[in-house]
């Protein structure tokens, strides 16, 4: 059985909703502090704090779970820089509760989702995962951080892991059952697309001086039911053998910020109030990932590879659930 910590969250559901699909038997464990309950379409729910050992020594003894899919964190890039110990407090110290409590039970594999964060500033495009990682901000140091502890762990304590470094995660269920629904939003797909909806009254362009083509940060946009689907290849390799490592998770492809709204004006069919407006502090002007990696060792093909196709996913969610899943305010 498959524990997913942050399962009601929008990368953790639609790894859920594969999971079931592959026949997995799931057990969800979320607060529901950023996510939606709806969204969880099937196993075991249980609400509660993964950071709180009570919670995962009742559940590890009830289920017997042989991996932990963790997607339970802070996320923000900007809040993370003026308020760091939260991040420190749930991303690290909760990290260190769960492996600790995973010791205690014999739970023996886990997968993070770490991020392109934990790189920095890119020396190399695309990035490979032997790139030096330098965060530039206690978001991608708190992901650094537990992949270090989980290294550690594997050394001493022979619980296997494998840390899956997601570069932009976008895109919706194939099927419309589930999307991106974060309070307060920030992530650019859905922000062009709920301005496309007049949600919003008009995307901003954050920096249009960057040494691009066009001038805008440059992204690879991964959907996300390909994440989901690199973290059931990733707990495979695991109980075939596969060592503690990390894995990039992107296309190997860039998109700037130009041709994502112009795509998003294609997908939508009318034009998307926009304007240009300062950078945005802390933005690699392009974040692009080296692949390979996953592809040639996990055997991830990502399907939805397309920035269009990835749109057209995310419109299908934002544009039949103009208020997300509805449980917020
Ligand atoms: N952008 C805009 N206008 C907006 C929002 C974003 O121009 O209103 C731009 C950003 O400046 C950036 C690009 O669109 O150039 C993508 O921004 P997102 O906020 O969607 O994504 P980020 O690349 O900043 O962040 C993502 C994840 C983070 C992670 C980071 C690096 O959301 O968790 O990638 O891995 F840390």
């Amino acid at each position: 059985m498959i524990c997913v910590i942050g399962g009601a969250g929008y990368i953790g559901s639609h790894c859920v909703k594969r999971l079931l699909e592959n026949g997995y038997e799931v057990v969800t464990l979320d607060n529901l502090e950023a996510g939606h309950r709806q969204a969880v379409l099937g196993g075991e729910f249980i609400q509660g704090d993964y950071t709180d050992r009570q919670t995962l020594d009742d559940l590890f003894r009830t289920y017997p779970i042989e991996c932990v899919m963790h997607f339970a964190a802070y996320a923000s890039v900007g809040e993370s820089m003026t308020d760091p110990a939260k991040f420190y407090r749930l991303n690290v110290v909760g990290g260190y509760t769960l492996l600790e409590a995973m010791r205690a039970h014999n739970v023996p594999y886990l997968i993070f989702s770490s991020s392109a964060a934990t790189y920095g500033e890119p020396q190399q495009i695309p990035i490979p995962e032997e790139h030096p990682q330098v965060p530039t901000n206690a978001y991608g140091e708190t992901k650094r951080a537990f992949e270090q502890m989980l290294r550690w762990y594997d050394v001493a304590f022979g619980l296997r892991s494998i840390s899956l470094r997601y570069f932009n995660a976008a895109g919706a269920d194939p099927d419309g059952q589930l999307g991106e629904d974060h309070h307060p939003e920030t992530h650019l797909i859905p922000l062009v697309l709920l301005t496309a909806l007049g949600k919003r009254p008009v995307i901003k362009i954050f920096g249009t001086d960057y040494d691009t083509p066009d001038g805008t940060c440059i992204r690879d946009y991964i959907h996300v039911t390909d994440l989901a689907d690199a973290h059931i290849l990733a707990y495979e390799a695991l109980k075939r053998g596969a060592p503690t490592t990390a894995y990039n998770l992107g296309n190997g492809l860039g998109y700037s910020v130009r041709e994502v709204i112009r795509t998003a004006e294609g997908v939508v069919g009318h034009p998307i109030p926009q304007e240009e407006a300062p950078r945005r502090p802390g933005d690699p002007a392009r974040l692009v990932a080296s692949a390979e990696r996953a592809q040639r060792e996990l055997g991830w093909a990502p399907r939805y590879a397309d920035l269009r196709t990835i749109i057209e996913t995310a419109w299908r969610w934002h544009s039949a659930h103009p208020d997300g899943y509805g449980d917020r305010a």
